[in-house]
This record gives structure tokens, C-alpha cells and sequence, in this order.
């Protein structure tokens, strides 16, 4: 689908690392390059045509997103550096202020540094109890998030889909029990608002964090959705010029209202930009049919897996578009870099979730993550040459 417009994939690779970050379409480069050879100017600054034209394509990109992930306001998207950013924002800017000691905030084994480190930071801080839901075969089951809850939990923070299995959270009905119970919700989207449609307001989220890179946008572009309410009361982790209407020499100052008064100093405005073509071409193909696509592919690669005797995959029955796999005996990174000698393109290793080997009793396994521009033949090739896995000692070694 679509291969012709990633520029990228001429060179003849297989690229297979899209839950790392994916390839760009040329009308998303365009659009950075349109914006550095035509229409250079910062943002939310001046008053002449190419600042007014960038004001105009920025705030552009934040209703797309809005209407992208069904945010009621546009005040409730903020762009950041990334999902680590926004995530950071959320326990430090949020969080921090609102939980007292003793207060429990319930996440899972399988989380991401991201949405593991800052919760441990802050219970150091001001002495909140970091609490894990147990997996059942390595994923979240409603039944278990129920009985984690106890009288001091005041936050579930957990992946929509996780990055290193691709396992689908019932997020919808913790979404609710989270409502029920005055639960804040906060859900990292990084692997999942690039492959479906999300809607926080059906899912009942209070915080979604996910990044442009990983869904054809530039990289060092990140969002964050809040309820406008709860973002009312975050406090700027970052301040400076952009976001204050006035400071004065006795020390008294005035921020700006949403979104700008999150938004301190001069923002990634070429990646924001290039974002919204990204947002145009995904809603053009529909999120639903990239969904079903890398459903089939992923369907069929674990069966054509199944033909091969020496390899062990971890993950078979989840929702997500993930295969993590290590074939028998062998370092996750020497499949990695034997696949690499045929130009396969595929992450191996803890994947940044670095406690999940608690649970999946393995430390490190390959990954391949799909996207809508990958193919079966594709996958044909992959299997060719896993199959021929003699080779790799001869190759890696
Ligand atoms: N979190 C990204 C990944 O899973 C970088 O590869």
C-alpha cells in the first residue's frame, strides 16, 4: 500500500522497525522543506505575512490533531518533544502537586522507561507507592486491574498498546472503572494512536501521550492531550518566552491561557507542520483500514513463523502489530544483525522495558512491527531468510 510515496524504501530495505519510528511519506518531507525554503518565520510572534501563514499552519495541525484523536477543544492538545516529554509533563506538571504521600499509582511490568521512571522519580520525591497490576500471560485483564485498586490509588498510568508485545489494554473499560472510582487515567499512546482510531473521550482518558515520529510525522514532535480541566491545573515544567503575558521587576508574573501557556519558548514548528501531512495521508487511508492490514500481515507472517521449528514467539494471540520472537539459542541482536545483512530493518533487545523480563522470563527478543506500506512478499523474504539460519553464525560471527 502506498510504497511509492516512501522515497526511503527504493533503496531496497525491508523495514520492520516501525514501532521504533516509521518511514515518511514525501508529502510530509515536502511540507518541512516547503516551510524552510518558502516560508521561514517563528511562531505566535510576528506581524508580517510568513509569521501570520506559520501562526495559521500551526494552530491548523493542533484542530487536526484534535479532531484526530476526538479531543472536545483544541486547548487539550499540546505539543511537546515527544511521548517521554509528555508523560514527564503529566507526573512532574500534574501529578506532583496533586498526590500526597501514601497515595498508590498503579502501573504494569510491561510499561515503558517512560512511564515507569518519572512515577519512580516523583515516589523518591514525595514518597507515593509505585504498584504493578499482575499480567496475566504477560497482558492487563480487567479482573486484576479491579483488585489492584485499593482506597489509595489515585492513578492508573499504563500503554494503550505496549512496545515490546503489542498487547491491546482493555482501556475502554478501565477508562470506566477509572470514572467510577475518581481514578485519574493517564495513557501512554505511543503504540497505539498510529495504528487505530482512538477517541479519549469513548475511552474515558484524563492524559494521552504519543509522538508524530511514530505515525509518518517528524521526529522530536510529541503530544499531549489533557481534559481541559486537568490541564488548567498543570503546572508549566518549562517557562519562559511564549507562554507569559507579563513578569514584572517585583517578582509577580501572568501566563498565558491554554494551550500557549504550555508551550514555553520556540516550538519544533517545521516538525508540527510536517505533522499535519501526516495527519491528512493517515486519515486519508483510515485508520481502521491500516489496522486491518497490519492485522492480515502480522496473521500471516506467525503462520508462516509456524514452519519454523527453531523459533520461539512470545506474543501469538494479542491485538497489536507486533511479532517478538528469538530463534532458539540465539541472541536476540545476532538475529538482528544476521537479518541485517539482508537488508531487514528489525529492533532486538529489552525494547526499553526493561522489568517486562519478570514477567516474560526472557530478557531480550527480536521485534517486528508492522506498518500499512509493508507487504506479504515482504514478509516472504523475511522468512526466506530466517529459514536459512545456519547462515547466521557464519554471518554474525
Ligand atoms: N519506544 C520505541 C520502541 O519501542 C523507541 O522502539
Amino acid at each position: 500500500m502506498h510504497r511509492d510515496d516512501f522515497e526511503i524504501l527504493k533503496s531496497g530495505i525491508i523495514y520492520l522497525d516501525n514501532s521504533a519510528t516509521t518511514l515518511k511519506p514525501k508529502c510530509v518531507v515536502d511540507r518541512v522543506v516547503d516551510y524552510y525554503t518558502k516560508y521561514t518565520a517563528n511562531a505566535h510572534r510576528g506581524d508580517y505575512d510568513n509569521s501570520l501563514k506559520v501562526d495559521m499552519m500551526y494552530e491548523e495541525v493542533r484542530d487536526k490533531v484534535r479532531d484526530f484523536i476526538h479531543a472536545k477543544s483544541s486547548k487539550e492538545i499540546i505539543f511537546t518533544s515527544g511521548t517521554t516529554d509528555s508523560l514527564n509533563r503529566v507526573v512532574f506538571g500534574f501529578m506532583k502537586y496533586y498526590l500526597k504521600k501514601g497515595d498508590e499509582v498503579l502501573l504494569t511490568k510491561a510499561e515503558h522507561a517512560s512511564n515507569i521512571l518519572p512515577w519512580l522519580e516523583l515516589e523518591k520525591e514525595i514518597g507515593i507507592v509505585v504498584k504493578y497490576i499482575p499480567l496475566e500471560n504477560h497482558q492487563v485483564v480487567l479482573r486484576n486491574v479491579q483488585e489492584s485498586i485499593t482506597e489509595r490509588t489515585k492513578v492508573i498510568s499504563i500503554a494503550h498498546i505496549t512496545n515490546v508485545l503489542g498487547d491491546e489494554r482493555p482501556v475502554r473499560d478501565i477508562g470506566k472503572l477509572c470514572q467510577e472510582k475518581g481514578i485519574y487515567f493517564v495513557v501512554d499512546g505511543a503504540q497505539s494512536v498510529p495504528h487505530r482510531a482512538v477517541d479519549v473521550e469513548q475511552l474515558g482518558i484524563d492524559f494521552l501521550a504519543f509522538s508524530a515520529h511514530k505515525m509518518l510525522g517528524p521526529t522530536g514532535v510529541g503530544i499531549l492531550y489533557g481534559k481541559e480541566e486537568l490541564l488548567e491545573k498543570l503546572h508549566p515544567t518549562i517557562v519562559g518566552g511564549g507562554m507569559n503575558t507579563s513578569f514584572h521587576s517585583d517578582g509577580s508574573w501572568e501566563y498565558k491561557s491554554l494551550p500557549s501557556r504550555l508551550e514555553a519558548g520556540t516550538p519544533n514548528i517545521a516538525g508540527v507542520i510536517g505533522f499535519g501531512a501526516a495527519l491528512d495521508y493517515l486519515t486519508e487511508i483510515g485508520m481502521e483500514n491500516i489496522h486491518q492490514y497490519e492485522q492480515s500481515l502480522k496473521q500471516y507472517f506467525l503462520a508462516q513463523l509456524e514452519t519454523i521449528d527453531h523459533v520461539t514467539v512470545y506474543n501469538k494471540d494479542v491485538g497489536g502489530s507486533i511479532v517478538a520472537f528469538n530463534i532458539d539459542d540465539v541472541f536476540s541482536q545476532d538475529t538482528a544483525i544476521y537479518l541485517n545483512h539482508y537488508h531487514i530493518c528489525v529492533r532486538a533487545g529489552n525494547h526499553c522495558a526493561k522489568i517486562l523480563k519478570e514477567d516474560l522470563q526472557v530478557k531480550n527478543t527480536c521485534r517486528v512491527s508492522f506498518y500499512f506500506y509493508n507487504t506479504k512478499e515482504e514478509i516472504d523474504e523475511v522468512i526466506r531468510v530466517l529459514k536459512r539460519s545456519k547462515d547466521i553464525f557464519r554471518i554474525v560471527l
